[in-house]
This record gives C-alpha cells, sequence and structure tokens, in this order.
C-alpha cells in the first residue's frame, strides 16, 4: 500500500475536517515537500499535530523537562516588574488552562453568538441531538474565525448598532455530532461521514452577518433584521478580476469561468475601508478528492497547493469536489472574497487580482495618494508575504466608486534582505521570469499559480504567514509568523532567524516614506515569541513581560483606533506552553516595546481569534474557536475529548448542549476605553 493510499482509507472520513487546520502547517514549497507518514501520523486533534512538533521538538529536545522545572522556579524572580510607558492599563490574566474563558479584572466577557443560534426569525432553536442542514443554514454557523465590525449607516451610536461579520473556517464532527466516534481497543476513532452530515459540515463553514445592538452596556443580536444572513458552500459568488471568465475556472456546472457557488475554510478577513468585508480562503486544499485525468495541466498547480488532501468527504456525495469529474472547480478557490454586509442580497465576489494561495486575511491601509494597499499572508511553512495595490484610489464620499478596487492593481510578494530592507516584487505577467518560458500565458495564469510566480522571483520563505496588519496611525506593519519547526539550521535566515521554530515571531516593516505603496522598505523582528526565561528558546519580549505574558504562535492581529497592537494566539496549550490560547497587548513604541500582557484566554482546547476592536475602542470583540478539541495533553482531563465525553461544555456547561465556538464581547465594567 502507498503511503497515498494508506492516508485516504486511514483518514478519509474517519479523521475528517481536523485533519485540515494540520496541513496549514504543511510545508509545500518545493524544496520541502512532507512526507504523507508525517500526515498520517497525527492524531484526529489538531492540538495532535502541535504537541508533537512544538512540544517534542520545541521543548523538550531543546530545552528539557528539568530545564522547564528549574525555568518555571526562576520565573518568579525573572518577571518581577510591572511595565514601564506602557500604552496598555490592565491588569493581566493569570496564564494557565482550564474549562473556562477568563477576562482581566474589571472586564466582561460575555457571550454574544454561539454555534446553532438562530439568526432569523423562522430559524429552528439549536438542537444537537437532531442538526439538519436546513437548519443549520439558519443558525450561527460553526469554529468563527474572523470577526468585523461595522456601524449601521445612521446609527445614532456607531460603536453600540452595527453589522458583524463572522467567519466559519472548518468543522469539527468528532465536537459536534452524536455517536460520531467510537472506542476501539481504547482508541477515539471517527466514524464515516454520511450525506447528511457533510451537507451539515457544509451549512456551518462560510460566513454570518448579523445585525447586533448594545443596549445598557450589553450586546445582543437583533434576530428579526433585515441583514441577517448566513454564506455557506451554497452561496452563489461570482469570480472577479484577471482570471474570471478564463479557461482554466470553466467547470461542466459553469462555461463562463465566472459563477462559483460557496466560499470554504475562511480564515481571517478585514474591513475595508468603504465598509465591505474580505475573507481569506485558507485550506482548501482539503475538500477536494479524487484524481486529475492523467496529464492534466493543473497536476503541477494543484500538487503545489496540495489539492487534493481530502479530509473531508464531499467529493463522495457532489461532484464538483471530486477532480476526476470537475478537475478545475479547485482553481475557484483560494480567493479573498468581499462581502457587501448592507445589502444581504449582494453576490459575493471572488478577487482575483489578489492571487490564490492559502489566504490568511487582507487587512487594507489607504496610502498617502489615496491608493488602498491590503496586506496578504501565505499560511504555508515556507511560503510568502504579499501585498496589492489598487490601481485606482478610495473615495471616501463615493462607495459605490470603490466596490470594485480590488479588481485591478498590482500584487507584489516580499523579499527580506539580511541587511533590513524589504523588496516588494510585482507579480506581473510578461515581467522577469512571468514569462510563457515558464508555463505563463497570461495574467491569469499567473494570479491561479501565485506560488509558483513567488518560487521564479526567489521571494523570501516565511515561517506560515498569518494576518499581516498595517497600522495606519504609526504608519507601520506587523507580520505574524505562527511557527515552523521544519526550519533548519542550515535554512535560517534573517527574517526568520530561528531554526525549529516552534512559537513564532512578529515582523515590523516600516515602508519607504512610511509610503505602504513603496516598493522598498525596512524591517526588523519586533519579538521572538516563547518562554523568555528559558534560554534556549531565545523569545526577545521585554523583561518588562510577566510569566503570564509571553505567547507562543501568534495568529490574529488588530490595531486598535489608538493604534496599539493586539494579538491573539493559535496553538498555546497545557503541555506546549502551560497556557491556552488569548489576546495579548503588545507595545511597539518607545520603552515598552515588545511588553506583552494577557487580556484574555479562551477554554481548554480552543484557539483564540479575531479580534476587532468597535470604533470607541470600547468593545473587543473575540472568536473562540475549537474549544474543547483536545485532552490527553491535559491532566485534569487526560483522554480525547469528543461530543460525548467533553473537555469542557463552554459556554453553556449544560449536559445536554456540547462545547460551542462562540463570539464573545469583551467591555470594561461601568464603560470606558479597553486597556486604557
Ligand atoms: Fe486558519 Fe492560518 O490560520
Ligand atoms: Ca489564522
Ligand atoms: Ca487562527
Amino acid at each position: 500500500m502507498t503511503q497515498e493510499n494508506q492516508f485516504e482509507s486511514q483518514f478519509e472520513d474517519t479523521f475528517g475536517a481536523s485533519m485540515l487546520e494540520h496541513d496549514d502547517a504543511t510545508p509545500l514549497n518545493p524544496t520541502q515537500n512532507p512526507t504523507m507518514g508525517e500526515l498520517i501520523s497525527q492524531r484526529f486533534s489538531r492540538r495532535g499535530l502541535l504537541k508533537g512538533a512544538l512540544a517534542v521538538s520545541a521543548i523538550s529536545a531543546t530545552v528539557g523537562t528539568t530545564a522547564l522545572i528549574a525555568a518555571d522556579e526562576a520565573r518568579a524572580q525573572v518577571y518581577a516588574s510591572q511595565a514601564k510607558g506602557s500604552a496598555f492599563a490592565f491588569k493581566e490574566v493569570e496564564a494557565g488552562v482550564d474549562a473556562n474563558h477568563h477576562v482581566a479584572e474589571g472586564y466582561d466577557a460575555d457571550i454574544l453568538l454561539r454555534w446553532g443560534d438562530p439568526l432569523f426569525p423562522d430559524a429552528p432553536e439549536f438542537d444537537p441531538a437532531r442538526q439538519t442542514p436546513e437548519a443549520q443554514a439558519k443558525q450561527f454557523g460553526y469554529n468563527n474565525d474572523f470577526v468585523g465590525y461595522t456601524p449601521l449607516p445612521g446609527a445614532a451610536d456607531p460603536s453600540a448598532h452595527g453589522l458583524l461579520f463572522v467567519n466559519h473556517e472548518y468543522t469539527n464532527p468528532h465536537l459536534m455530532f452524536p455517536g460520531v466516534v467510537e472506542i476501539k481497543d481504547g482508541k477515539a476513532v471517527m466514524k464515516n461521514a454520511t450525506k447528511e452530515r457533510a451537507e451539515i459540515e457544509m451549512m456551518a463553514h462560510g460566513a454570518t452577518v448579523a445585525e447586533i445592538r448594545k443596549t445598557n452596556g450589553k450586546w445582543a443580536l437583533v434576530r428579526d433584521s433585515k441583514y441577517n444572513r448566513r454564506i455557506t458552500v451554497a452561496t452563489e459568488m461570482q469570480l472577479t478580476g484577471p482570471v474570471a471568465g478564463t479557461d482554466r475556472v470553466k467547470t461542466n456546472a459553469d462555461a463562463t469561468g465566472r459563477k462559483v457557488f460557496g466560499t470554504i475554510n475562511n480564515c481571517a478577513g478585514a474591513l475595508t475601508p468603504w465598509g465591505t468585508f474580505v475573507t481569506g480562503e485558507e485550506n482548501v486544499h482539503g475538500y477536494f478528492s479524487g484524481k486529475l485525468p492523467d496529464g492534466h495541466r493543473e497536476e503541477v498547480n494543484y500538487k503545489r497547493m496540495a489539492i487534493p488532501s481530502a479530509p473531508y468527504a464531499w467529493g463522495r456525495f457532489h461532484d464538483r469536489f471530486d477532480l476526476a469529474k470537475e478537475p478545475n472547480e479547485a482553481n475557484r478557490f483560494g480567493w479573498v472574497v468581499e462581502v457587501d454586509p448592507l445589502d444581504p442580497t449582494s453576490i459575493p465576489k471572488k478577487r482575483t487580482a489578489l492571487g490564490r494561495f492559502k489566504h490568511e486575511g487582507a487587512d487594507a491601509a489607504v496610502a498617502k495618494d489615496g491608493r488602498v494597499v491590503a496586506y496578504l499572508g501565505d499560511d504555508e511553512r515556507f511560503d510568502y508575504v504579499y501585498k496589492f495595490v489598487t490601481a485606482g484610489r478610495f473615495d471616501p464620499n463615493n462607495r459605490a466608486a470603490n466596490m470594485d478596487l480590488y479588481d485591478s492593481g498590482t500584487l507584489y510578494v516580499a523579499k527580506f534582505a539580511a541587511d533590513g530592507t524589504v523588496e516588494w516584487m510585482p507579480l506581473v505577467f510578461g515581467q522577469g521570469p512571468l514569462t510563457a518560458a515558464n508555463g505563463f500565458q497570461s495574467q491569469a495564469d499567473v494570479l491561479l499559480e501565485t506560488r509558483r510566480a513567488g518560487d521564479l522571483l526567489g521571494a523570501t520563505k516565511m515561517d506560515r504567514p498569518e494576518d499581516i496588519t498595517p497600522n495606519a496611525v504609526t504608519g507601520k506593519v506587523y507580520v505574524m509568523l505562527t511557527n515552523n519547526t521544519n526550519r533548519t539550521d542550515a535554512q535560517v535566515d534573517a527574517a526568520n532567524p530561528r531554526a525549529k521554530n516552534a512559537f513564532g515571531h512578529i515582523v515590523e516593516i516600516i515602508e519607504d516614506g512610511a509610503d505602504f505603496t513603496a516598493t522598498k522598505g525596512k524591517w526588523e523582528i519586533l519579538l521572538k515569541c516563547g518562554d523568555p526565561s528559558v534560554a534556549a528558546v531565545g523569545a526577545t519580549f521585554s523583561t518588562e513581560t510577566t510569566r503570564n505574558g509571553w505567547f507562543g504562535m501568534p495568529d490574529n492581529s488588530v490595531i486598535d483606533s489608538a493604534g496599539r497592537l493586539w494579538v491573539s494566539t493559535d496553538g498555546n496549550g497545557f503541555d506546549v506552553t502551560g497556557r491556552t490560547d488569548g489576546l495579548w497587548a503588545v507595545d511597539t513604541e518607545g520603552a515598552a516595546r515588545a511588553t506583552s500582557k494577557l487580556f484574555y484566554r479562551v477554554p481548554h482546547g480552543g484557539e483564540l481569534c479575531g479580534p476587532f476592536f468597535s470604533p470607541d475602542d470600547q468593545t473587543a470583540f473575540v472568536a473562540v474557536q475549537h474549544p474543547g478539541d483536545d485532552g490527553p495533553d491535559w491532566p485534569a482531563f487526560g483522554r480525547r475529548s469528543y461530543y460525548e465525553d467533553l473537555s469542557t461544555r463552554w459556554p453553556d456547561f449544560k449536559p445536554d448542549m456540547p462545547v460551542r465556538p462562540s463570539v464573545v464581547a469583551i467591555t470594561k465594567r461601568g464603560g470606558g476605553k479597553i486597556g486604557v
């Protein structure tokens, strides 16, 4: 049996969706292909990968248990002081792991929307024992990731009445459905998906638009709002930009190459300056199965994206996810998708000009000359940092004129040099190596195979670029690099300076002239993550950072209206860092630079996504993703967590209610700006 067949027979369906998040950690850059054996050695919990890749290689192997214990004793002395000159004022949360979430003293963390919450007057109440695709399509989806807020036009208080946009990245069937996991020979094994289960999961993907209002300091859904909307795998979308209508995106079902149904694996996102939301299609490879016809022209393209990987069984029930039947369908995913929340009948647009890869988010800023610059991460080990500069200029007085800005402009990929400069190299057909000699016949070809174009230009191979956030207040840009334990000593470079980088780092870019459109700039490392009291880890938080304040695996980032950086994480855990994921406030300026403080932490097994601040900075919206997805690593639970035997039933804590990914609204008790 080949390794590939072994993978399919053991894990297709049985380990299902949860494999997906593993794969954003799988190196695909041609020089670093993983073996399939590495993939199949992982357990179905995504934490299994982290435990294997991070804890073993990074903590045990490089530091050792004895050193960890010694370090723990030393922490109290090392971190005795509090940050001086910090832009943040709050008493930080104690880092740790338990079944509940925790926020800084004096703040409330209220559950706003939970998986299954009805979003429309006619939506059924959540009944986990009797889920249907039809019910899920009218309820809040699973695994909330990006959260964005925009005021309703004309709202009396723009920070108390608006629209929330939330991504639903992926599904965890072992946590969602009763009867999915069986214990065989003492091991938890997931049953194969049925058509109905697959279709519930399809409806649990996508995004939600929800009108929300704050009354007497508390946020609530407006259930009868005309704006409320569920976007799912069935929602009609339009391909726009240079790839739209070209042959490589035409299918049996769509001869126009413009009409696509659905968006999948939507990770981070952003609010655009004109009040739409963009969402990044990330690990799209996992939804496609089957084999391309022999000699098909997409073989090289798909291999670079790891298509197919097929932890999902959708291709068994829907032909378009089977590459043998619809070889081009996968080219219609992997884009940045733009949604107008003010028009619930609007057709979401897949903006192909921004390139096709495992998109993280598309945080944007308006440059001095009015052009808009969106920063784009490709979350894969050894993949690249990009930015897109619009051809047109943002018009603050004419929303309609801005709606297609993302259809024309220039996509750039970054090369970080050892001398502290960064060069943005244009990905333009006909320039440099992006010609017919390398298989590109048009700009559409360059965009469909953005990664290969970046390879040819010699872009810098990064440690998994996640969110990249421009700070319009300071003019600087922050790049979250979450980890890359596969980087060897020989592969270390100035911008990715640690081999076996288990805990990630944050790069700060200052574009020339503080102009976001510049094609050159300078960069430096803001901080290297991990426990700074363990010398072998090489973390560089400021010495003002307390034992609670350091973190690993930066993922999402946001700048509040005061220009302060907040970072949420993906991958901390009991046996990895002794703490859950959470939201950290990170100083970037002055004497307190690189000081970090823990503001909020998630329940056991969860990851923190979002965050997003209301315009007045009085509410922080955060998304708790895949809570309860773990177990054995946490001694207080000590076994696999699944529907019938959960490590936490957050946020309801009712015996008949499973753990539910939820959006949380954090406010200061009595009102006021957060962290001030
Ligand atoms: Fe969905 Fe790159 O995180
Ligand atoms: Ca992410
Ligand atoms: Ca994440």
